[in-house]
């Protein structure tokens, strides 16, 4: 493994061990303090960030390493520089690079040329680190992932792309709700749904948010309008109006059911206050294990 930029690139086998390693990881921090001494992590983020930088940058600390955050006006990543360029110089000085971006292409191109790793830390089409970190909350909180179902409700984005492969490859259940016109990437629902029929779970699509809840263990939101859509947001509130998760929608879930949300959230939007931040509420639990999934993640690529 020398890039960690979809799920869908690793096989069940591979999650689990970094499912594994990242339990190891939260058990005993002391034993891993100097594992990746001398080494560093550049974060290229062409996008603002709170939870993927902090994680990242904590991460390579905890684990003896170092990392050199560069925002949008220092790399100027394509724009000053072309990214092939930009990924020969930096493999002559890290040992890796975090790349949050707008096109996909990008990360692809970056990784190409680098000589050294290269994690996707969001682009418009995925956010591995995210779903990884989402689906090993889950198997935290059941003890086990085969017969679990997830709803993931509202826009079929980055997140939703990334927790479908998750989601297939770990034999959790997943039903898509989403307004019509915001269905995940094509590609990635024929794909998923063919991975988890390999493994017996299903992966159904709604365009109704009570159908898509029904019966479910955990319900997932992400925003309407992602990083970069900010002038359609108007128009998606209005659009995505019956897809928020609120009490009354939690209630046609399972009982007890969990919610999930990869933040940044609005309240009143996707998601009311109320469920946010009531016990069903998962969503502190996924923020933290962001890190020590990603810790896990760093070892496998740099050590
Ligand atoms: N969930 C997530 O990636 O958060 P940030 O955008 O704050 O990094
Ligand atoms: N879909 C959101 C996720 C943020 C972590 C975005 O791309 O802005």
């Amino acid at each position: 493994m020398k890039d960690f930029i979809s799920v869908g690139d690793l096989n069940a086998a591979e999650i689990n061990e970094i499912f594994d390693l990242t339990g190891q990881l939260k058990q005993d921090k002391a034993k891993f303090a100097s594992v990746l001494a001398g080494k560093t992590l550049a974060l290229i983020f062409q996008k603002p960030s709170n939870r993927t930088r902090v994680s990242f940058e904590v991460g390579m600390y905890q684990l003896g390493g170092n990392s050199i955050y560069l925002s949008l006006q220092e790399i100027n990543l394509g724009v000053r520089e072309s990214i092939e360029d930009v990924a020969k110089t930096l493999s002559r000085y890290v040992d890796g690079i975090v790349l949050r971006t707008f096109e996909h292409k990008n990360v692809l191109e970056l990784a190409k040329a680098a000589s050294i790793s290269v994690i996707n830390g969001l682009s418009d089409f995925s956010h591995p680190c995210q779903a990884m970190a989402d689906v090993y909350t889950i198997k935290e909180k059941f003890s086990h992932l085969n017969g679990v179902t997830l709803a993931y409700v509202g826009d079929g984005n980055n997140v939703c792309n990334s927790l479908l492969y998750a989601c297939a490859k770990t034999g959790l259940n997943m039903r898509i709700g989403c307004p019509k016109g915001y269905e995940p990437d094509k590609a990635v629902l024929k794909d998923a749904k063919a991975q988890a029929a390999k493994v017996g779970s299903s992966i159904e699509l709604f365009h109704d948010a009570q159908e898509a809840v029904k019966g479910v263990d955990v319900i997932y939101t992400d925003v309407w309008a992602s990083m970069g859509q900010e002038k359609e947001a108007a128009k998606r509130k209005k659009i995505f109006k019956e897809f928020q998760i609120n009490t009354r929608l939690l209630k046609s879930a399972a009982k007890n059911a969990l919610v999930m949300h990869c933040l940044p959230a609005h309240r009143g939007e996707e998601i009311t206050a109320e469920v946010m931040d009531s016990p069903n509420s998962i969503v502190f639990d996924q923020a933290e294990n962001r890190m020590h999934v990603q810790k896990a993640i760093l070892i496998r690529l740099l050590k």
